[in-house]
Parts: structure tokens; C-alpha cells; sequence
């Protein structure tokens, strides 16, 4: 079994950015799972099947492949919404969570971001990140990005969609995010992300000593 990163946080806190930098840094595989939630929903969408049918969804869950996710395809505002729903559902949480333990398990290492990486997917995981950022910082970020591309975007309509991810990630009776226990916090409200991935691998690497 290679050598797992865990890394946990809310809607754009940063943490796809320093995940990718960490796997590209340590020459290990990375899996976005917040991408298995995505394709799930869009091959509901696409179906024309209701978000609300727990049986139909985790079916959907367990045909997921995850050599085909695409972030571009699956980046849609309107994809995360929907996949924020079906989150809730035990049936769909179990199948990706088989899935994305799976892929944890590749040599040389894995680094995996999401919201239950730390307390559900690797519990044992040697390094957890919390990767964590106010929501008005969040919603700030998201809003540049998009309008960097060109793109229209209201804030406040952002940080009210910002706000309603986090109460429902948060507040599910399933796999809620939240810190492991053993998490490194990581507060990017102040911090650039080149501070943030230097904080990150001096966690790495104490813990890759004593690997
Ligand atoms: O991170 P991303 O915005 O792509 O995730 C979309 C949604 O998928 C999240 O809002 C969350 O509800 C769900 N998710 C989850 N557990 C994960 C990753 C994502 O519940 N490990």
C-alpha cells in the first residue's frame, strides 16, 4: 500500500490547487473525489432521473468510473449543487467511498481531497490536511476566478451559495466535514497558496521520515 495524503476542507478553500501541486511534488496519484459526487449527479441530470431517489443514485454511484472524470465537463455551478443533494444519500456515499478507497491504496502514494478523506475514506491516512478559509474569502476567490475567465458573477449571490454548500456539508447526518481529529489546520484566509503548500510539505515530509 503506497503512502496516503488526506486533505478535507469546504468549497473553494484552495484545496484542488494544493492537492495537485502536493501529487505533482511527491510523484503521486491524485483523485479530486468531489469529481465522483459530480459525475454522479451529471449522469442523473443527463438521464433525466430525479436527485431524489437514494436506490436510482447509488445504482448510478457504482457504475462511476474514475479514469473518465473530467474537471472541465464537471465544473458547473449547477453540477456542484446537485451533487451537494445526492451527497446526503448513504447508498452513494458508500459506493465512492469503495471506489475511492480503492484508488487510495495505489503505489507509490495517493493524495486525495474531499470532505470525509481524514475521518471516513483513510482514517489512517499519516498526513490529514484541513485546508480551510473564511467564507467571505472563499466567495471573493471563486468570484475573480470566474470573472477572470471572462465570465459573469454576482458576490453576494456567490457567498450566499457559498454559505448554503457549507450548512450542507456540514450539517449531514453521513460523513459531515469536519476536521479529523489528527488534521494539520491550514487557514488560507491570509495566506498565499505557495505559503500553504510550503506549510503543507513540512508536514509531509516529518511524516515521511518516520514512514
Ligand atoms: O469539492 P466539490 O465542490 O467538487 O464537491 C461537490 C460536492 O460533493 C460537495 O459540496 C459535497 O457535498 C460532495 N462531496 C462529498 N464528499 C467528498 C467530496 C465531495 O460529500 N469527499
Amino acid at each position: 500500500m503506497g503512502f496516503i495524503i488526506a486533505i478535507d476542507g469546504p468549497a473553494a478553500a484552495g484545496k484542488g490547487t494544493l492537492s495537485r501541486q502536493i501529487a505533482e511534488e511527491y510523484g503521486f496519484h491524485h483523485l479530486d473525489t468531489g469529481l465522483t459526487y459530480r459525475a454522479t449527479a451529471k449522469a442523473l441530470l443527463d438521464a433525466g432521473l430525479a436527485l431524489d431517489d437514494e436506490a436510482v443514485a447509488g445504482k448510478i454511484a457504482r457504475e462511476v468510473e474514475l479514469a473518465g472524470l473530467d474537471r472541465d465537463i464537471l465544473s458547473a455551478h449547477a453540477i456542484g449543487e446537485a451533487a451537494s443533494k445526492i451527497a446526503v444519500m448513504p447508498k452513494v456515499r458508500r459506493a465512492l467511498v469503495e471506489a475511492q478507497q480503492a484508488f487510495s491504496k495505489r503505489e507509490p502514494g495517493t493524495v486525495l481531497d474531499g470532505r470525509d478523506i481524514g475521518t471516513v475514506v483513510c482514517p489512517d491516512a499519516p498526513v490529514k490536511l484541513y485546508v480551510t478559509a473564511s467564507p467571505e474569502v472563499r466567495a471573493r476567490r471563486r468570484h475573480d476566478e470566474i470573472i477572470g475567465k471572462g465570465g459573469e458573477a454576482s458576490y453576494d449571490e456567490i457567498f450566499a451559495d457559498v454559505k448554503k454548500r457549507d450548512a450542507r456539508d456540514m450539517g449531514r447526518a453521513d460523513s459531515p466535514l469536519k476536521p479529523a481529529e489528527d488534521a494539520h489546520l491550514l487557514d488560507t484566509s491570509e495566506m498565499s497558496i505557495e505559503a500553504a503548500f510550503q506549510a503543507a510539505k513540512s508536514f509531509i515530509d516529518a511524516a515521511l521520515k518516520k514512514n
